[in-house]
């Protein structure tokens, strides 16, 4: 990380990207690995651990509970859990993060109560908490919502329980797995989420010496044991960040090698890519070539849970679909307000819409509840900045906006620049190997 962070970045743009970069680690399984390593009493190791800035909230949250982390070496995190003391989450310096509510089962387990203090994620829908609520008062916690967040408190060992979430939530599915692992009995979760980052979180905490067998039809079957064990774990890539450098390099007919990642946890993503006109190549084991097969042309999507198009990569999909020839649609269906950075690429010339109806095959969850939900981008139009300034309003719609001013003619400066590398890490920094030019102030 650089010694004074980055406040904004001014993009010179309008040319073809191409290059070199290394993936960083997974955020959304970094975070959740270091919330698991709680469960264990002993040092856990994790490789590939990205240097971003919510792995450093989480190694605050995780420091005041009284675990010890340090990094050895770059890229290794280790974290011992062997005396936490305190069951009090603190308000990430942020404001905003998901983690603490996950860390809500893990201290029941550890220390027999929690208090979880009520912060939102991302600003993109209203990011509610019930589920992960719900679940824990059906392993027996006894839950106090209170001004200042959630208070829980179990009076004997958590109990198995059977719970069918209302819909396949990532965060709930997790808060289920650290439930589960140290309860008493077999417990049976259904409709859960199963994200990549899911399955090694699972892999994980097999390996830790849990029970959990994932079943066909989203059905998690956690059989709790005693006690977990410390272990040594490699960070997946981050795929999420992968398609983002990968619509880029298609998005401004340039040519990126993106090192460090797993084709397989881009399977649904290479399809619509390549419909639009990306080329893809496989370069080795964990590195892939993106560029521009041929000239790009619109496409009718919808943004699902896995192993549906992830809501995650709409915003770098919707840059590049402002190149592609005719009318697209993106019907996100995860999210209920995750279209207001089309704001700012309007203003870079973009020609987009944005309509409440479900534009997409299916009806989803947000039909007739009048949510900006769906949206039409019409293309191919010249991005051009006469030296506009755009505030990130959340860490996705941010690299959106970094894609967006490398393909706009001009420079752009782009603040709220921490949002960003909250998920990236120092940008300016990572894209040396790429024909970006993107300075930071
Ligand atoms: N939901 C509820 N109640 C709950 C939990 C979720 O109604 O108790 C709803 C949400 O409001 C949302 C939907 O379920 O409409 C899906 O939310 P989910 O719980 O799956 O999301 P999350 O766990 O809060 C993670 C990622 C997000 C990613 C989503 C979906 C992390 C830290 N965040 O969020 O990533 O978009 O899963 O895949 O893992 C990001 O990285 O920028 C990001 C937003």
């Amino acid at each position: 990380m650089p010694a004074t962070p980055a406040s904004r970045y001014r993009i010179d743009g309008g040319q073809p990207v191409s290059g070199r970069i290394r993936g960083l680690g997974a955020k959304n399984f970094a975070t959740k690995a270091m919330v698991a390593a709680l469960l264990a009493e002993g040092k856990t190791t994790l490789l590939n651990a990205p240097r971003i800035g919510d792995v450093d909230i989480t190694c605050e949250l995780l420091a005041a509970a009284g675990a010890k982390l340090a990094w050895p070496s770059e890229g290794v995190l280790e974290i011992d859990a062997s005396a936490l003391a305190s069951a009090d989450v603190p308000v990430p310096d942020s404001g905003s993060n998901r983690i603490p509510i996950l860390l809500l089962g893990v201290l029941l387990h550890r220390l027999g109560a929690a208090h979880v203090p009520v912060v939102s994620g991302c600003n993109i829908g209203a990011r509610p908490v019930d589920f992960h609520l719900d679940a824990a008062r059906l392993f027996g916690a006894d839950i106090e919502i209170a001004k200042d967040g959630y208070r829980a408190r179990r009076h004997g060992p958590l109990n198995a329980c059977h719970y069918r979430l209302p819909y396949p939530s990532v965060g709930a599915t997790e808060s289920c797995l650290f439930l589960g692992v140290l309860a008493r009995g077999t417990s049976i979760i259904e409709n859960v989420a199963t994200e990549p980052e899911i399955i090694a979180l699972i892999t994980l905490l097999n390996a830790m010496g849990a029970r959990i067998q994932l079943r066909p039809n989203r059905e998690l079957v956690i059989e709790g044991v005693d006690r977990l064990y410390a272990t040594t774990f490699e960070v997946l890539g981050d795929r999420i960040e992968a398609a983002s450098w990968a619509a880029l390099a298609a998005a401004t007919d340039g040519d990126i090698t993106v090192d460090g990642i797993d084709p397989a946890t881009l399977i649904n993503f290479f399809g619509p890519f390549n419909a639009v006109g990306g080329g893809v190549s496989i370069e080795g084991p964990r590195s892939i070539r993106f560029f521009r097969r041929r000239p790009l042309k619109s496409i009718v999507l919808e943004t699902d849970v896995f192993p549906g198009f992830a809501t995650d990569w709409q915003q770098p999909f919707a840059v590049m679909l402002t190149q592609a020839s005719g009318t697209s649609i993106i019907h996100e269906t995860v999210y209920e307000r995750r279209f207001d950075y089309l704001e700012a690429l309007a203003a870079l010339g973009a020609r987009t819409q944005i309509e409440t109806h479900c534009l997409g095959s299916v009806a989803c969850r947000f039909r007739g509840r009048d949510f900006p939900h769906s949206a039409i981008i019409q293309g191919p139009t010249k991005l051009r900045s006469e030296g506009l300034s755009l505030e990130v309003p959340d860490l996705r719609a941010g690299l959106a906006y970094v894609m967006a001013a490398a393909l706009a003619e001009g420079e752009t400066t782009i603040t709220g620049v921490p949002r960003v590398e909250r998920g990236y890490g120092a940008l300016a920094e990572r894209t040396r190997g790429l024909t970006l030019r993107l300075a930071t102030a």
